[in-house]
């Protein structure tokens, strides 16, 4: 896959482009970034890119022409052209995969005031990553970036991108933990230590639809459950273990007291 991003601002990209998953993912050819400066495209002796609104109104307004030629000099029939704006429709999971299958991804950043609204016809979409206004489109590009490359084949381990949030049918994630088992006398859940694959893959799901009831319950608003899923639900509200939960701890009460010693 290519990205070109058009920027005022390609020094802004110096250590993004160079650090972690993204930098790995350039340097195994996973991913092609190209950074093209809209000032070069300035026709203007003093490498104008901005004037003053037609009309009147606070702030400069990004001129066309170096816009427009900028976007032509990377533009091909496999392109899609995202233009980055407060106004646009809202980016998320969903459209991070979309991305992620295009051929070449071409992100333009606004600045200052705006842009010349003439230039939406220029473009595919407009994309906003929150309702805020950012000083430009650069740290929104970073994050259309960053959640693209990651979902590329080979950029990260497949099992990462299976169970994390958005990907089941809009659950957030379930909650996850590490070592040590104790830490100033908070536990891991003990159902994780039971070794029962099928106790924890049901304690997850479980964990994930309780997490996005709690903080994300605009997320399940046309979600219809199933019958196992209205289960976990009743088990949420009650506080009862499954059977399939209570035999596992049963099996490990054995040894779960050693994992805290
Ligand atoms: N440019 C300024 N604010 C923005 C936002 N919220 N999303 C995308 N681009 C922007």
């Amino acid at each position: 896959m290519k990205i070109s991003i058009l920027t005022l601002f390609p020094e802004m990209y110096e250590n993004f482009l160079n650090s972690s998953i993204i930098g790995r993912s350039i340097s195994r050819g996973i991913v092609d970034i190209e950074l093209v400066n809209i000032r070069d495209f300035s026709k203007d002796k003093t490498k104008r890119v901005d004037d003053r609104p037609i009309g009147g109104g606070a702030g400069l307004i990004m001129k066309l022409e170096p816009l427009v030629a900028a976007l032509r000099s990377v533009k091909t029939k496999e392109s899609h052209i995202v233009l980055l704006a407060p106004t646009g429709k809202h980016y998320a999971h969903e459209t991070a995969c979309d991305y992620s299958s295009k051929k070449h991804l071409i992100i333009v950043c606004g600045h200052y005031e705006g842009i010349d609204f003439r230039f939406e016809k220029y473009v595919d979409e407009i994309v906003s990553i929150g309702d805020y206004v950012l000083t430009g489109g650069e740290l929104a590009s970073m994050v259309i970036v960053d959640s693209v490359v990651r979902l590329l084949p080979g950029a990260i381990s497949e099992e990462s991108t299976v169970d994390e949030s958005f990907t089941d049918e809009n659950l957030l994630e379930y909650p996850q933990y590490t070592f040590p088992i104790v830490f100033e006398g908070k536990s891991v859940p003990n159902i994780l230590l039971t070794g029962n694959h099928e106790a924890v893959d049901y304690y997850h799901k479980k964990q994930a639809i309780k997490l996005t009831i709690e903080r994300r319950p605009d997320l399940l608003k046309n979600r219809v459950w199933n019958e196992v899923e209205r289960k976990m639900i009743n088990e949420i509200k009650t506080g009862e273990l499954s059977a399939i939960e209570k035999t596992a701890l049963d099996n490990a009460a054995r040894f779960l007291h050693k994992y805290k010693e």
